[in-house]
């Protein structure tokens, strides 16, 4: 149903965090490509080779054979934003392991090997051009942007605007996270304007990336969102904020616009996430995320009225209710807009 769902809406590419075999069974034939994930916990023993093949025996080579679309695996997510030194440690040599057994199966080329980083590893993201990492982080990347240039992958980064937002709504113009109309910031380095907060978080981590010596790494956008709900502490989380951050987001992308610094290149964005998660702790803003309400229907409307078929019986239904319930909780979190 979800697949239906996400058809209707015309997506293409879907991000998960784990790589749930009944996940993507359902998507065959369909065309959908996959970033799938390899858990923080899991990391660790993934540096040793016998374990990172048999992983992708299990999860990732019947999937290929049957036509699924694997284009990426994300090893752990966000390893950097708290203080687990054994994933820290781990998480380059799983990434190489990772990269190896996929050659010796004959897949080299043709699934990325990546993780996905927190805006935290920045030290400094304004202006721009002086981005650069969080001087605690830069042992680790430094040897992990060599292996991301060498094996050609692509740079994750999870923004959030609405968090700079919410933690100075003072200061932080609305309209500049929002992606309306206003005048911008420019850099004082390089003469670009920017005119909104996205694109220069972006291009940040591009000059951060360049401070350590690489211009060949693709930067991508492997999560961003706005809550539509929130706590009374977090200021801007409404159906309003949520709608226009993502509605213009959309258009954005359909105009392949690239961000200042490669104007080039169209930005390619993941939105967190597709569905409300009604069992998510934490803030009441981690539970509304969601473009859609677990029924299908849309939480604002940004144009995306999509179509969840209905359930078959009852028995169909109980089976629905507890799935979504892994979905909601695990699977399906993110999506990417490649409108066609
Ligand atoms: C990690 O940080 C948390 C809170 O910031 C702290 O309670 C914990 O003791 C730290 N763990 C280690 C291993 O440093
Ligand atoms: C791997 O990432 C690179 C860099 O972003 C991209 O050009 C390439 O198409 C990706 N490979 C696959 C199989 O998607």
């Amino acid at each position: 149903r979800v697949s239906t769902l996400l058809r209707s809406i015309k997506i293409s590419k879907v991000k998960l965090y784990d790589a749930d075999p009944h996940v993507l069974r359902a998507f065959l034939g369909t065309g959908v490509e996959f970033v799938i994930g390899i858990g923080n916990e899991h990391v660790p023993a993934m540096v040793s080779s016998t374990v990172a093949q048999a992983w992708l025996q299990q999860h990732v080579v019947p999937h290929l054979h049957a036509g699924a679309r694997i284009t990426c695996i994300t090893v752990g997510n966000e390893a950097f934003k708290g203080n687990d030194t054994a994933l820290q440690a781990s998480l380059l040599p799983a990434m190489h392991s990772v990269h190896q057994a996929l050659g010796a199966l004959g897949l080299q080329g043709r699934v990325n090997v990546t993780t996905a980083h927190s805006l935290d590893i920045m030290g400094v993201s304004y202006p721009p051009s002086a981005g650069a990492f969080a001087p605690g982080a830069v042992p680790h990347l430094q040897p992990f942007l060599k292996f991301l240039s060498a094996t050609r992958a692509p740079f994750l980064i999870n923004c959030y605007p609405f968090f700079a937002y919410k933690d100075d709504p003072a200061r932080v113009p609305l309209d500049y996270v929002l992606f309306q109309p206003n005048a911008g910031v420019t850099d004082p380095n390089t003469g670009l304007n920017y005119d909104n907060m996205l694109y220069a978080q972006v291009d940040a981590v591009y000059s951060a990336i360049k401070a350590l010596g690489h211009t060949d790494v693709d930067v991508k956008v492997s999560e961003t969102g706005w809550p539509s709900r929130g706590d009374p502490d977090e200021v801007g989380a409404t159906p309003q904020h949520a709608g226009t951050y993502i509605g213009n987001l959309l258009r954005r992308i359909e105009m392949k616009q690239g961000t200042p610094l490669r104007p080039a290149v169209p930005i390619d964005v993941y939105v967190f996430a597709l569905f409300n998660e009604n069992l998510k702790p934490g803030p009441a803003s981690e539970r509304n995320y969601g473009l859609f309400y677990p029924d299908g229907t849309p939480v604002y409307n940004v144009g995306l009225r999509g179509y969840l078929p209905p359930m078959a019986d009852s028995q169909g239904a109980r089976q629905f209710t507890q799935a979504v319930h892994v979905i909601l909780l695990i699977a399906i979190a993110t999506v990417a807009f490649a409108l066609s």
